[in-house]
């Protein structure tokens, strides 16, 4: 997309936010990949090094627990030194200005609440704690990290049961968190507005929630730097970079406020 048409696309989001009675953004894996966090589908993705089936399934997980942690190994410290983009803070300034009432975020980074967002669902989780599949027992992540790097035992087990402890984060195969679950689903359907950004879209449910705001009659924007097979169902596509393309939403946003309240 040139640039002019991407400005003219910013100016119809921006019209779109502001007449909105309810906006609610879906965020992927595209919006970090500027902090430095590959995605999982782009070329080079996590899943191009590491199969799915067998590093981010939660069958393949309980047979063999060794093959995730070697790649959590790996990816881990790239994600807990990464920095918000100006893709986040753009967002976090929407919330802030109540522009956008949630986020809904298939991420497990932080990242959003580090550039400030408040309500962000986090329908695949996050890092901040390892469950034991054992006893259920839960871990604060900077414990286990400072036992592993005394210990380095890998997979890291539970002190109670002796079971292999997992990230809280939503594998293949495992049921997503309940509550982000139906609060992500009730804000779908009673959103007039949802802007997807940084996501393929390819996996389920969360990829139903963009169908389920445009069943309830509400509007859907897709922001992403590479087609999607639900681009044909938005109101609005614009492709491009996030960390651009958000920070001009914004700006654009407050001169129509501004414009508006004159
Ligand atoms: N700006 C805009 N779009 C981007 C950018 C960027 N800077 N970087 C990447 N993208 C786009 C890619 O082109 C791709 O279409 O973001 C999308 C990311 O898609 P995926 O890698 O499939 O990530 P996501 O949609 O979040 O995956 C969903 O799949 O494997 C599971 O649990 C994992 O949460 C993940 C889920």
């Amino acid at each position: 997309m040139d640039k002019q048409s991407v400005l003219i696309s910013v100016a119809k989001l921006a019209k779109m936010i502001i007449d909105a009675k309810q906006t609610t953004v879906l965020t992927g894996a595209g919006i970090s990949t500027e902090s430095g966090i590959p995605d999982f589908r782009s070329p080079g993705g996590l899943w191009e090094k590491y199969a799915p089936e067998i590093y981010g399934n939660i069958h393949s997980f309980l047979k063999d627990p060794t093959k995730f942690w070697e790649m959590a190994e790996k990816i881990a410290p790239n994600i807990f030194n990464a920095k918000p983009n100006p893709a986040h803070y753009a967002l976090a300034e929407l919330e802030k200005i109540n522009m956008i009432k949630a986020i809904i975020t298939q991420n497990i980074d932080g990242l959003h609440q580090k550039a400030g967002s408040v309500i962000v669902y986090e329908v695949h989780g996050n890092i901040e704690r390892l469950i034991c599949l054992g006893c259920r027992s839960s871990y604060p992540k900077k414990q286990v990290i400072k036992q592993l790097k005394k210990e380095k035992n890998y997979p890291p087990i539970c002190d109670m049961c002796g079971a292999p402890l997992k990230p809280s984060v939503v594998l293949f195969g495992e049921d997503l968190p309940k509550f982000e679950f139906y609060q992500s689903h009730g804000l779908s359907e009673k959103s007039d507005l949802m802007i997807v950004a940084g996501s393929s879209l390819e996996v389920a449910p969360v990829s139903e929630f963009p169908i389920l705001t445009i069943k309830y009659g509400g509007k859907l924007v897709i922001i992403n730097d590479m087609p999607t097979h639900m681009d044909k169902k938005a109101e609005l596509v614009i492709m491009g970079k996030l960390g651009t393309v958000l920070p001009l939403v914004v700006k654009k946003v407050k001169e129509l406020l501004k414009n508006k309240n004159n």
